[in-house]
């Protein structure tokens, strides 16, 4: 069922913030927990949990970061939300610093993004005048701010500890974790960071309940999520579901027809086929990144595999060996296949044991999972390669 619960502008910013500040921040914690509400950015941590080790955590300062940098390839709809659904995120960071005692708030925004830039300090100028940000937040006590800090370009500064480090104004490269950001994290202190569409969600939670958020969706994927749905179908665009909607259902809603394959998350996300179709979007079933590429029966899926093995090798940093020189092989493996040469059975053992190796052993998310659409693309298409 396609939903309107983040994309509809009906989320006055002042019922938001009443309701939020007739809660203690522990209390607004809770809400949180309770709405099952899990992190958009990919990894479906659980959100009220995250800005609880926050609050707990020590620090004389904190921050609430937005993750707005959306480098995941066929990912766009936390632009739409930057562009239409502000106030949403305004108050879901606001909110975020009220319930973990963080003052500042920073906006990482995706480089592609830039032009937004004047626009987005001019719609935060309009919300400190109207006294949403600011000092002493609608006569609350409470202050919160909000700046902005632009990406560089690099994919890799999308996870959250190379963002941390790109807005330190170093080479963005993830760090070891732990420590984890919630403990130590921009400049060294406690620090949340949420993906834009998480933090839109929060003001809808507050504002309708946990009982109406968890409506929508399943046990334990709650809510709505939105999908940028691009490829062969008629009507492309970012959509909003009720996660657990079956990949079939989906298909139907955007008009495709003689699909071969789905891929759901992004490069480093899952790939259905035909036997897939029945399976859910959902934490449980199919993961749901922000991404859906839908491809017909006339694509060759060695052509598409290409395209996302050649991604990784790129924007990988570099800096651990499973992951540099793991996208390199499978590059060079890829290009093989593409030059007509058929890989033997010895061959395709050792890219398989790789793809292992890097799932286990890189630094962070991207070489653990740039080897995904290898092993699922091969093994659900052999007959494209
Ligand atoms: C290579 C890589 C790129 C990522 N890019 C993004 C991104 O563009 N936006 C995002 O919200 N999360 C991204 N993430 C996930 C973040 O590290 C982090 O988990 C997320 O921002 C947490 O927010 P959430 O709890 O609200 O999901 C990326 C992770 C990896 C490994
Ligand atoms: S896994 Fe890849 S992107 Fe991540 S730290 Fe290692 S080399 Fe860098």
């Amino acid at each position: 069922m396609q939903r309107s619960c983040l994309l509809s502008p009906g989320c006055k910013c002042n019922e938001a913030f009443e309701k939020a500040f007739s809660y203690t921040p522990e209390e607004i914690i809770n809400i949180i927990k309770d709405s099952g509400l899990r992190g958009r950015g990919g990894a479906g941590f659980p959100t009220g949990m995250k800005w609880e080790f926050a609050a707990k955590a020590a620090g004389e300062k904190k921050y609430v970061v937005c993750n707005a940098d959306e480098g995941e390839p066929g990912t766009f709809k936390d632009r739409v939300l930057l562009t239409d659904s502000l106030d949403k995120l305004v108050q879901g960071m606001a909110i975020a610093g009220y319930a973990i005692g963080a003052n500042y708030g920073i906006l990482y925004l995706r480089s592609e993004y830039k032009w937004m830039l004047n626009d987005l300090n001019a719609k935060f100028n309009e919300f400190k005048n109207q006294n949403y940000l600011g000092n002493n937040i609608m006569g609350k006590g409470f202050d919160f701010d909000i700046e902005i800090k632009l990406n560089a370009g690099a994919y890799v500064c999308g996870e959250e500890t190379a963002l941390i480090e790109s807005m330190e104004g170093k080479r963005g490269e993830p760090r070891n974790k732990p420590p984890f950001p919630v403990q130590s994290g921009y400049m060294g202190y406690p620090t949340v960071i949420n993906n834009v569409e998480t933090l839109c969600n929060i003001p809808y939670i507050l504002e309708h309940g946990v009982a109406e958020f968890k409506k929508y969706g399943t046990e334990r994927s709650c809510g709505t999520k939105l999908f940028s749905i691009s490829g062969d179908c008629a009507k492309p665009g970012v959509y909003e579901m009720d996660l657990g909607i079956t990949i079939r259902e989906m298909l139907e809603m955007v008009g495709a027809s003689n699909t071969k394959a789905v891929q759901i998350g992004g490069a480093s996300g899952s790939t259905a086929g035909e036997k897939d179709f029945d399976k859910t979007i959902c934490f449980e079933g199919f993961p749901p990144g922000g991404s859906i590429i839908i491809f017909n029966k006339s694509r060759n899926m060695a052509r598409v595999l290409k395209n996302f093995i050649h991604f990784f090798e790129e924007e990988s940093c570099g800096q651990c060996t499973p992951c540099r020189e793991g996208t390199r092989r499978l590059k060079e493996a890829v290009d093989r296949i593409e030059r007509g040469e058929k890989l033997s059975d010895e061959d395709m053992n050792t890219m398989l044991e790789l793809a292992e190796v890097m799932k286990n052993s890189s630094k962070c998310g991207l070489g653990q999972t740039a080897a995904n659409p290898f092993v699922d693309i091969l093994g659900k298409f052999r007959e494209d390669f």
